[in-house]
């Protein structure tokens, strides 16, 4: 073989691995199996070291330990990793500090602790740098998520201080509710699935292998012990307060999070606080940990073989309440994405009244086997509303009826679809059903997409029902007579609307194409294929493959943007609001920030947590010039591994600023 025949071939190589990491990845659907796909790189490999010339830095070939990692390799603790023994009543927790008490002099201290509830995580710091994260896994060995925990801002990659030069923290990484929530939101907005809860959400997300979608999604971090740091402080709490000197995120004693006590008095205090006040914490935990503070006592103490004898736990009993299902409704989406709804005979739960609780799809119903008036057990998870997790059996009517999903749309009675693969049933009368109509063009005034003030829901519906409007083009041949007239509609009204339908037409390309309302185009969607379309035209005429080729865009993304723009009315729809001003290609500074303006950048080798190219890209958001060459103006020099060492000497010897990856991450979030 020669080497212009094998650059064709690994062309070619290249090109299907790259498709068949993005179907395994971030579609879950792969389509050919893992040994094909070995195959396939392991035929590059050959060519890439038979042909040194064809090694690419961006080959599939190097995609190890990057943003993708086909699998997480396995770790062993260094210190396992041990469970905590539990309780639910506090005469245990009582009858647990006697035994202590038993066994170890008198005056003990303890410290009480909030008992998140996420993943638990091993982080190993070696010279004050942040080597590797590791799960819990089996408690002996887990898997090494380090370029996951890297994209946690709230956990230091660089430490400061007088660090020990080896040592390892643990802690728990959880979804803050706030982002949890947006999260879901987005899933929503998008026509998909939604996550049932925090933690689940949380451990999925540590193992997903995209660290962009980690970083993206937010999730924190609470850091409870430090193994290996010698007899740095004699105590636990000492400890743990000592750590926010190296710039670690410690659960805070003015807030109560963590509190030492020398009485068990002082351990049900902050029980009961806690579980008064939990419903009130931006995150979710499901109990109390309660250790004995002092080294030396916890030794004395020692370990069953799964727990440590010097420390418990003291978990919440999920509140959970018990109540009659009423009746099961159906909402429309705008989409068409029907959602089951159980109406409820109002119940307190958590601390306010509960009515409505969602039931998400038929599987869920078939799942909970729901019948006609079957009593419910309620229970508040993360998300505002409530979920059915089970039915009470043993009162339920021996001739009590089987809940049936619905076959027609409650609004417009057109036969219901369900495609495979999908969790959700669809009303397919796009065009005629009247809520999916009033829903696009809700969607399409929303503060997220072209956020226009002065329309709300109801006047919506207004506009659909007096037929002045029949999609969100009619929006702006509205005029002033034509609003003025509809009932309730005062001159200040019909103005407002009209200021906002106007002002609207300065909302960003992003903005327009995410209110477009295109099924699975959520808003980061829209971001990323605005970022890498530029304009309309180019995504009206994109290729399914030219489609698939955009990060995070999937076979089923690109086809439902094929779908659309096949469309004729949707053509003409976008022509009208083309040809009323709306903005329709990517205004260039979307996104951006002026941080390194005047900064020149050099970027150089392999990095973990970004590829080359997205280090480039954040440098020119944020202002910053990239070179390609190393010289006396060259500001600074982002240095990942296998950086030429004559490049290295030759920006040593200029005195210019050379950063690792983490360095970067830290100077851009300064
Ligand atoms: S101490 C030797 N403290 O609970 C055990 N654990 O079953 C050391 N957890 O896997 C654990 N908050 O992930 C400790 N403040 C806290 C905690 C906590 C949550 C988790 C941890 C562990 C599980 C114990």
């Amino acid at each position: 073989m020669n080497l212009s025949k094998a650059k064709i071939e690994a062309k070619k190589l290249t090109n299907e691995l790259n498709k068949h990491n993005h179907l395994y990845y971030v579609e879950n659907n792969p389509t050919i199996s893992d040994y094909d796909f070995d195959m396939l790189l392991k035929r590059l490999q050959e060519l890439e070291s038979q042909f040194p010339e064809l090694a690419d830095e961006n080959s599939p070939t190097k995609r190890v330990g990057g943003d993708i990692t086909k699998k997480f390799e396995t770790v062993v603790h260094k210190y396992p990793m041990l469970s905590l023994s539990n309780t639910y009543s506090e005469e245990e927790i009582e009858e647990w500090v006697t035994r202590v008490k038993k066994q170890v002099e008198d005056d003990l201290e303890y410290v009480c602790e909030l008992k998140y509830d996420g993943v638990a995580i091993g982080i190993q710091y070696v010279n004050g740098r942040l080597k590797q994260a590791v799960t819990r896994g089996d408690g002996s060995q887990g898997e090494n998520v380090t370029s996951n925990v890297k994209t946690i801002r709230t956990i230091p990659l660089t430490l400061k201080g007088d660090f020990p030069d080896d040592f390892e923290i643990r802690g728990e990484i959880f979804f803050p509710l706030n982002n949890f929530q947006k999260l879901n939101e987005q899933k929503r907005e998008a026509g998909e699935q939604e996550f049932a809860n925090p933690r689940n959400t949380a451990s999925g997300t540590l193992k997903m292998q995209d660290s962009k979608v980690v970083a993206e999604r937010g999730l924190d971090c609470y850091l409870y012990g430090v193994y290996g740091t010698g007899d740095l402080r004699d105590g636990h709490f000492e400890t743990v307060q000592k750590v926010a000197d190296w710039g670690f995120k410690i659960p805070s004693e003015q807030k109560r999070f963590i509190e030492k006590t020398n009485s068990i008095d002082g351990v049900m205090d902050f029980i009961h606080y806690w579980s008064e006040e939990r419903g009130n914490l931006p995150f979710e935990i499901d109990g109390i940990v309660i250790k004995v503070n002092k080294y030396h006592k916890q030794e004395e103490l020692g370990y069953t073989a799964k727990s440590p004898r010097w420390a418990i736990s003291y978990k919440f009993k999920t509140e959970r309440v018990e109540t009659t299902l009423q009746e099961v409704t159906y909402q429309v989406g705008r989409t068409g994405a029907i959602t089951p709804v159980a109406n409820l005979e109002a119940v307190q739960l958590g601390g306010t009244t509960v009515k409505r609780a969602s039931l998400y799809n038929a599987d869920q119903i078939a799942k909970l086997d729901l019948h006609e008036n079957d009593r419910v057990f309620v229970e508040k998870g993360g998300e505002i509303i409530p979920k059915i997790v089970g039915v009470n059996l043993d009162v339920r009517a021996k001739d009590a009826k089987k809940i049936d999903f619905i076959h027609e749309c409650p609004e417009c009675k057109t036969e219901l679809v369900r495609e495979e693969g999908e969790a959700h049933h669809y009303c397919p009368n796009e065009k005629g059903c009247p809520t999916q109509i009033k829903g696009r063009i809700e969607h399409f005034i929303s503060r997220k997409a072209m956020n226009i003030d002065g329309i709300g829901a109801e006047t919506v519906d207004a506009l659909v029902e007096a037929k002045l409007i029949e999609n969100y083009a009619d929006l702006y041949t509205l005029t002033f007579d034509e609003i003025y007239d509809l009932e309730r509609m005062a001159d200040k009204s019909a103005n407002n609307l009209l200021k906002g339908v106007e002002v609207s037409k300065n909302q960003p390309f992003s903005k327009v194409l995410f209110g477009l309302g295109i099924r699975f185009v959520g808003e980061t969607v829209a971001k990323k294929l605005v970022k890498s379309l530029k304009n309309i035209d180019n995504l009206m005429n994109a290729s399914f493959d030219q489609l698939i080729e955009i990060d995070e865009i999937g076979d089923r993304i690109a086809e439902s943007i094929l779908a659309f723009f096949e469309d004729e009315e949707n053509k003409v729809i976008v022509a009208r609001l083309k040809s009323y001003g709306l903005v329709f290609e990517i205004e260039e500074k979307e996104n951006s920030s002026s941080k390194f303006e005047g900064k020149s950048f050099v970027v150089s080798g392999v990095f973990t947590a970004f590829s080359r190219n997205e280090l480039k890209e954040l440098i020119e958001i944020n202002g910053g010039k990239n070179v390609g060459s190393i010289s006396k103006k060259t500001n600074y020099v982002v240095a990942g591994d296998k950086m030429g060492p004559s490049k290295l000497q030759k920006a040593t010897d200029l005195g210019i600023t050379i950063l690792s990856e983490d360095d970067f991450i830290a100077l851009l979030n300064e």
